[in-house]
């Protein structure tokens, strides 16, 4: 039976809108009159034309062995001609045994070729929509899935509850028991030389930025908050960054200053919540306190950040180079309404536990901070795509309040990539093409397909392709 949720999403003005905010207390202010989103923003040396970005959505779509598929090249091409400056490029796996899902893209010498086609695909589109692609800057994320990834679980530390929802195989059977091995400090050496590799060939395929992904309790983001590791990558604030503190000084020493680098983190990550069987509703897993897993997390009152570790992590990475930091939150797998707030959850997943404006707030008074703390760091927004057609006026507030340098755009990119073009010509948008975070995209994402190894992901209710693969997803499942 179809999960019944609350509808909350139904402001049909902005004034419907700010009223809720106030009636919620929360700090979040609207513009109409778009400016400061539209102004050009200065990264590393380059200029970048406006201040919006496409984050990094995946959608499932490489081929087997990791090259962009006709999908991939499908979405980089919109995000290309839909106006935002920065488009920050997917989840990319540094080795084969890192990858998320069987169709998840992989960088190597072997698939170069196929990346750097995709990458001048995306800046044609561009070109071809507003004349040049001079202010345009295109980079890409590198990973490693971690806990995640499809084949086996690689761990950085055992989480009492996370271990028992990590499945074991891609057939999903089994979870992690407590004798399961870390990866090994040595594996972590070399998994380190793996993102310097692949950060060279993101250089070679000529990417303009590239991203170490430290978020969504990926492996090194899991690292960060990994406080029971025993040995040099585990306890201590120092030893917890020990990766990417290598990685990035090694990335410099190959590369020098070839390509901007950037990383996108989890300023919070968080504490899981699972699905209360009667009310559907989330409920957070019980937890002991002091709570000493994840990263950005206070550790007595785990609902609540504690940015100082977040902060300083910043800090660290500005001095060894990073030019722009993305800001995200929470785990899809654990708590995706922190993530990526919501109005339908998806498949199997829980009812938001809150207002999803709290969520949105949450994002916005945690980047903010950051973005207070280190004024001359160029910082990306995440969480925005929830609030549907009031997604710019928020944007241009942030950027007046100096809450944040770019702002990014997910699911809302998948739904409608031209949202930029449309407010830069015409000024207003089309409010019947916007994300309704409905969460088709994570339900296309997580079924699993025995012909294509993976459904592909993209926008259900708004873009007739994915409609057609949901319906047949429904079809082969009856
Ligand atoms: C289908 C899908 C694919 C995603 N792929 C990635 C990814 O490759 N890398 C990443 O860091 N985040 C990924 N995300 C998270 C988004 O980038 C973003 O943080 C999230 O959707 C919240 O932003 P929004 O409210 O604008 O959607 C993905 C989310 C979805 C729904």
């Amino acid at each position: 039976m179809a999960t019944r949720f609350p509808r909350h999403f139904t402001y049909r003005s902005l004034e419907d809108i700010a009223l809720e905010i106030e009636r919620l207390g929360l700090d979040i202010t609207l513009e109409r009159e778009l400016e400061e989103v539209f102004e050009p923003v200065f990264i590393g040396g380059r200029k970048l034309g406006n201040a919006l970005a496409f984050h990094p959505m995946e959608g499932c779509d490489g081929t087997l062995d990791g090259r962009p598929g006709d999908l991939t090249f499908r979405r980089w091409r919109r995000f290309g001609a839909g106006g935002a400056k920065l488009i920050w490029g997917e989840a990319t796996a540094v080795v084969e045994e890192g990858r998320g899902n069987p169709r998840q893209l992989y960088l190597c010498e072997r698939n170069l070729q196929a990346f750097a086609e995709l990458l001048s695909a995306t800046r044609k589109a561009h070109r071809e929509a507003f004349g040049s692609e001079a202010d345009l800057m295109v980079g890409i994320q590198l990973t490693h899935s971690g806990r995640y990834s499809c084949r086996r679980p690689v761990i950085a530390c055992h989480h009492p509850y996370l271990d028992t929802i990590t499945r074991l195989n891609k057939n999903g059977r089994g979870s992690i028991p407590p004798d399961y091995p870390l990866v090994s400090d040595d594996e972590l050496a070399t998994l380190e030389d793996a993102f310097v590799r692949a950060a060279e060939l993101a250089a070679r395929a000529g990417f303009d930025f590239i991203d170490i992904k430290q978020c969504h309790t990926y492996l090194p983001g899991e690292l960060l908050g990994a406080k029971n590791r025993p040995g040099k990558y585990g306890g201590s604030f120092r030893n917890r960054t020990r990766f990417i503190r290598n990685v990035l000084t090694k990335i410099s020493d190959t590369l020098g200053g070839k390509v901007i680098l950037a990383s996108r983190i989890n300023a919070y990550d968080g504490v899981p919540y699972r699905r209360d069987p009667e009310s559907g509703i989330g409920v957070p897993v019980p937890l002991s306190l002091p709570y000493h897993y994840g990263f950005g997390v206070d550790e007595n009152d785990p609902f609540r950040e504690d940015l100082s570790e977040p902060i300083e992590l910043v800090r660290l990475m500005k001095n060894l180079g990073v030019r722009m930091v993305n800001v995200s939150l929470g785990s899809p797998y654990f708590n995706p309404h922190i993530g990526r707030p919501y109005e339908r959850p998806s498949e199997g997943s829980y009812i938001a536990p809150e207002h999803p404006l709290i969520g949105v707030d949450r994002h916005f008074r945690i980047t903010g901070a950051i973005r207070e703390a280190l004024p001359d760091m160029a910082i990306v927004g995440t969480g925005y795509s929830w609030l549907q057609g009031f997604l710019l006026p928020a944007a241009e507030a942030n950027l007046r309040r100096k809450r944040v340098t770019i702002v990014g755009i997910g699911r809302a990119a998948l739904a409608y990539p031209d949202m930029v073009r449309d407010a830069l010509r015409g000024g207003t948008i089309d409010t019947k093409r916007v994300c309704i975070t409905a969460s088709f995209c994570t339900d296309l994402m997580k079924a699993k397909d025995t012909e294509r190894g993976q459904y592909p992901t993209g926008c259900v209710p708004r873009d007739k392709l994915y409609a057609e693969l949901y319906k047949e997803y429904l079809r082969k499942r009856t």
